[in-house]
């Protein structure tokens, strides 16, 4: 199993290309499962998690085409894929594929709208709470499906087609509005969604869904209205940059100190992240084209934050935030309002020598002056990059293990932040 060595004590200056985001490319690769049409997706992060994805795509009968590859050709940029599913030629996603990762559970919307039937094995992904799936049956019921579980299958039917309704979300659901707006694009009749997740990547399925013929009006807003349409056609969509990985290269520059521009990136994506940012000291400079994060001496500022569904603190950046926070000059507290068991890297930031006590849903962390390099191991895909940001900060050698995590969702981690100075390196085997 592949880990990552890190030097720390570097300060980041340079520039850090900013991928497509893995939590807006997700959902528009399972889009593709409503046309017998192509979806061509530019900006595709090459992570693994979307290889899981085109795998059990392929499973339904989506061809996937890699444009302009060629053989020994770098894959590991981001790329344009054709998306093609003329045929589903299966609406089960078995267990062995979809227990890996919970997105692809999100396959259930369009293969039920567009085949009345799907089949979809309950969830696995990060362990960081219980994830029901009580809202996606519940909003998908509002649109007329019939569904049972039975031996760890969700199993939904609507012979005669889905049919517009409305459903108020009892509590924000990014993958619960991103099925309910791919299931009622295809639906007789119009949806309402009230109470529907805001997030960046809810506007960019959105977006995408019309420029494939949907009616949707409302994304980024609570109130989300979709007129349903026959057939959707192919389109062409460029995946939004990832807002997570650009808070996080962010946090790691107000940890280490130096200059760096993120290029290809937006600063309205990330404003309450950033402004808590700005608030420990760092300075947040848009600029065309992406941002400049810099931080030259002086203290790392205690800041307390609450994650929230969007615009409110994002609980993806709350692990980086409380790595930052383990070097401040101060107390602050860290609440976790989305996942119930989010913290499992305060032991992990522990062996660096992070001082950190848990009370329920929040986190006190008292900063220190100084954190030692440390043998530690990832738990989740944020939690693994909480930990690389600590260790660039961390005086002496850290080793984080289980790096597979940090491959699910971050693109050349290594090689980013190699190019800004720091000593990173991946250790095979
Ligand atoms: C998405 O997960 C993201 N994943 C997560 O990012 C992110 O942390 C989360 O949204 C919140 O922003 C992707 O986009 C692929 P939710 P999702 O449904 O859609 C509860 C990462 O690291 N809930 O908004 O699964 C749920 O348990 C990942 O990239 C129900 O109770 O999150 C949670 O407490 C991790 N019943 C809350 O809602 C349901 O049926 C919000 O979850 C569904 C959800």
């Amino acid at each position: 199993m592949d880990r990552i060595r890190i030097v720390g004590g570097n300060p980041l200056n340079g520039v850090i290309p900013i991928s497509g985001a893995k939590n807006a490319a997700l959902p528009l690769m399972i889009a593709s499962l409503l046309t017998d049409d192509t979806l061509t997706l530019e900006n595709l992060p090459h992570l693994a998690d979307v290889e899981q994805l085109q795998r059990i795509l392929g499973n339904h009968g989506v061809d996937i085409a890699v444009v302009g590859r060629r053989e020994r050709q770098d894959s590991a940029y981001a790329r344009t894929v054709h998306f093609t599913a003329r045929t589903i030629v299966d609406t089960t996603a078995p267990y062995e594929l979809v227990s890996k990762m919970r997105a692809s559970f999100w396959v259930i919307g369009p293969l039920l709208a567009r085949m009345g039937e799907a089949k979809v094995s309950l969830p696995g992904g990060c362990a960081i709470g219980t994830r029901p799936v009580d809202l996606f049956i519940e909003g998908l019921q509002h649109l007329g499906a019939e569904i049972t579980i039975e031996n760890g299958y969700v199993d939904a039917r609507a012979p005669k087609g889905l049919i517009g309704g409305r459903y108020v979300f009892p509590k924000v659901s990014v993958g619960a509005t991103h099925v309910m707006l791919m299931a009622a694009t295809l639906a007789k009749g119009q949806t309402v969604i009230d109470n529907a997740a805001r997030e960046p990547e809810v506007v960019d399925l959105a977006n995408c869904l019309i420029a494939m013929g949907a009616k949707i009006s409302g994304a980024g807003t609570s109130t989300i209205t979709i007129d349903g349409v026959a057939s959707l056609s192919g389109a062409r969509h460029r995946v939004l940059p990832d807002r997570i990985e650009t808070g996080t290269y962010a946090m790691a520059v107000a940890m280490t100190g130096g200059d760096v521009l993120l290029e290809n990136t937006s600063d309205t994506l990330l404003e309450s992240a950033l402004l808590a940012l700005s608030r420990t000291g760092a300075e947040i400079i848009p600029e065309q084209g992406g941002i400049r994060v810099r931080r030259n001496g002086g203290d790392i500022l205690p800041v307390d934050i609450t994650t929230d569904p969007f615009p409110g603190f994002p609980t993806d950046l709350q692990a980086q935030f409380m790595g930052l926070m383990t070097r401040a000059n101060g107390i602050s507290h860290i609440t976790e309002t989305i996942f119930e068991n989010r913290f499992m890297h305060v032991q992990e930031l522990a062996r660096l020598g992070a001082k950190i006590s848990l009370s329920g849903q929040t986190a006190t962390v008292t900063g220190v002056p100084v954190l030692r390099g440390a043998p530690v191991m990832a738990t989740d895909l944020r939690a693994s990059v909480s930990l690389v940001i600590a260790g660039l900060a961390a005086e002496g050698e850290t080793v984080v293990n289980r790096v597979y995590h940090l491959d699910r969702g971050f693109e050349r981690l290594e090689e980013k932040l190699t190019n800004c100075g720091a000593v990173v390196e991946r250790i095979s085997g």
